[in-house]
């Protein structure tokens, strides 16, 4: 059984046809790519499959329960992590807070050890400060655990904002174009961090890219999406060289 799979997924905004037929199956550990031209529905269908929006037609399914009708933050704890095209932070708390209020939701104390300080919560909460500053390590911004994220470099707020989607142990982790907007140097910081993510934690990755060189080093299998339709699917050296995505895509990007 695959860990996220999606059926006959249709979407319309209004008589807009934003996304037809998309199928999908992500398999434990599998890093996976989605490309296509701006417009085409990749952010539409990453919205679907983590509830920002109601498919039209077509099933969810992640290790075995339904996700159509739940709310995003359901979906959230039920194991899809993401991380936003337009980045969303909360740009006045500093860089550990930020990743421990994501474990909130895996907090177990309840009120009244909210209340009285039980022993639990102060193991628990231990617990989420040690688990976040792991991931703030493994993202390279440990350093900065204890200022504002408004203050930090553009590479280093969207490494924040990967560990704040690590911290809720997803099963799959959604990128939607993590390296948009970065220099060289913060570029290849994000290709080694997200080839850690799936090397040490073993982590399913969903990624959209639109930076060829990216998507064709990490990912073993690659979607290629237009006007809201897969016309592609294969590894990277068979999208690549199909002539389908050369001419609806891959032709008129820059490949870098
Ligand atoms: N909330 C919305 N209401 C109406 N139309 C929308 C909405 N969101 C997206 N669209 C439209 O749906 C289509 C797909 O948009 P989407 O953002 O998914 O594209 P994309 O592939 O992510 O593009 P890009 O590479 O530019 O990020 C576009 O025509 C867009 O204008
Ligand atoms: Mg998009």
């Amino acid at each position: 059984m695959s860990l996220l799979r999606v059926e006959k997924m249709t979407h319309y905004f209004g008589g807009l046809r934003a996304v037809h037929n998309y199928e999908l199956a992500i398999e434990p550990g599998q890093v996976r790519g989605l490309i296509g031209p701006n417009g085409a529905g990749k952010t539409t269908i990453f919205n679907l499959i983590t509830g920002i929006y109601q498919p039209t037609e077509g099933k969810i399914m992640l290790d075995g329960t339904e996700l159509n009708g739940r709310a995003p933050h359901v979906i959230a704890s039920l194991g899809i992590g993401r991380t936003f095209q337009n980045m969303l932070l909360w740009r006045h708390m500093t860089v550990l807070e930020h990743v421990k209020m994501a474990r909130y939701s895996k907090l177990t104390y309840g009120l009244a050890g909210a209340f009285f300080g039980t022993a639990r919560r102060y193991q628990q909460e231990a617990e989420s400060e040690e688990i976040a500053l792991r991931l703030l390590k493994m993202m390279g911004v440990e350093q900065v655990a204890d200022q504002i994220v408004l203050n930090l470099p553009y590479g280093a707020q969207r490494r924040v904002e990967m560990a704040r989607a690590l911290a809720m142990e997803p099963k799959v982790l959604f990128l939607d174009e993590p390296t948009a907007g970065m220099n060289p140097e913060e570029l290849l910081q994000m290709m080694d961090i997200i080839r850690q993510i799936h090397g040490e934690l073993g982590m399913a990755i969903f990624l959209i890219e639109h930076r060829m060189r990216v998507v064709m080093e990490l990912c073993q299998k690659i979607q290629t999406l237009v006007f809201g339709e897969v016309i592609a699917e294969g590894t990277p050296e068979e999208i690549q060289n199909n002539p389908k995505v050369i001419d609806a895509y891959l032709g008129k990007e820059v490949v870098q």
